[in-house]
């Protein structure tokens, strides 16, 4: 394991997404995310994805330098086409216009469909809470075969849907204001990035995430990156986790004119398409103005003032745990060897040069 700092892995990103073609806000935007989600401890989402980046690039399945287009307008409302660009630009602009219009009407739905990987929901309910509005993500993966069964179901039908919500004033992080509280999750057990992490170290998944290709439960993760693919993921909280995968891929993607995962829609290995529905809420519209910081505030303390349970030695609030490892991680993130070398492995492919002399 490696300790590299977080700005050389921002360089290595830009680097190597300039390589592709990436004009410089892109290759920021990029970086930004990817090194943010290791930095938040979602190393599944961080700095890992860009091999994937670049094999989309090099496919033609990524757009480089390409921007959102508004296809259905109607103020209040609208949808964005992400035209398969990449999903940091798409994510950051289509949050951009959702916050415009949010302080324009009170309140904004705004779709994003065709986009490439999205990354770490909580990114884009980071933003709007910069901006000091509340919002609600509602998101499906599809592009490539589905890794979650349904309740009752033994074949996968969904990945890992995420959902995000995010409400504003918490205290200011490099200038700008965070969420106070937010809840970024897979709707899966474990993310599907932890079980590929489990397998390349030979180590057990959990027990109660996964099924084998009978439906029985297993801990073993080797079925589901075999091809043909044996087993499947399990959704949070069996119906319940089950149900908000389904709603997820109904809002984010079937509402929006974005495609769903469902078989009659193209795949490919490695091609990783989101579509996100966002609901962005301006407080200062709702008429709770300035009295929403004080209620939320006495109600979170409330919260975390419970007895607890044995084994437990806090209350913690959702988006505590990445608080606390930006903390531990600022100066200094851990990265284990074979991701560098497929780091280093995809900048050469993209033309980096010097790809191999980096994140030594
Ligand atoms: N773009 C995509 O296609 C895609 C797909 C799936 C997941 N994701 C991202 O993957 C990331 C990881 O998701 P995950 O489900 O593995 O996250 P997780 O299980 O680590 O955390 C989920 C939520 O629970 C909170 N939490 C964790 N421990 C807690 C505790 N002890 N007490 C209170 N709250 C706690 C976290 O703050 C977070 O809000 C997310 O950022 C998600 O957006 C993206």
């Amino acid at each position: 394991m490696a300790i590299l700092h977080p700005d050389e892995l921002h360089a290595f990103i830009r680097d190597t997404c300039a390589q592709l073609g990436s004009s410089e806000t892109e290759q920021s935007l990029v970086a930004d995310q990817l090194v943010g989600a290791n930095l938040a401890g979602h190393d599944s989402h961080g700095i890992g994805m860009l091999p994937a980046y670049v094999a989309g690039a090099l496919r033609g399945e990524l757009t480089v330098n390409s921007h959102p287009t508004i296809v259905q307008d109607l103020g209040v409302l609208s949808v964005l086409d992400g035209n398969m660009g990449f999903g940091q630009v798409n994510g950051y602009e289509a949050m951009e216009h959702a916050i415009e219009r949010a302080r324009t009407h009170g309140a904004a739905i705004v779709g994003l469909r065709n986009s490439y990987h999205i990354g770490r929901i909580g990114h884009w309910g980071e933003q709007c809470a910069a901006a000091g509005l509340a919002s609600l993500h509602f998101v499906n993966v599809c592009g490539h075969a589905p890794l979650v069964a349904p309740y009752g179901g033994r074949e996968a039908r969904f990945v890992t849907n995420p959902i995000c919500l995010a409400i504003p004033g918490g205290p200011e992080r490099n200038g700008r204001p965070t969420p106070r509280v937010m809840l970024d999750m897979a709707t899966s057990k474990i993310a599907a990035g932890k079980a590929r992490v489990a397998m390349e170290e030979g180590r057990p998944v959990p027990p109660d995430t996964m099924i084998d290709g009978a439906g029985r439960a297993t801990t073993d993760p080797s079925g589901l990156f075999a091809n043909p693919r044996e087993g499947a993921l399990l959704a949070l909280g069996d119906h319940k986790g089950s149900g908000l995968a389904i709603m997820a891929e109904l809002l984010g993607a079937a509402l929006i004119g974005g495609p769903t995962i469902q078989p009659g829609n193209k795949r490919a290995a490695g091609r990783i398409i989101n579509n996100m529905l966002s609901i962005v809420i301006d407080p200062a519209a709702t008429g709770a103005a300035t009295g929403f910081a004080a209620e939320a505030d006495a109600y979170l303390r409330y919260v975390q003032s419970s007895d607890l349970r044995e084994g437990f030695s806090e209350v913690l609030l959702p988006g505590d745990p990445e608080n606390r490892s930006r903390e531990a991680r600022a100066d200094g993130i851990p990265v284990d060897v074979e991701t560098i070398k497929l780091l280093r492995s995809a900048a050469t492919s993209a033309g980096l040069a010097d790809a191999d002399q980096r994140l030594v």
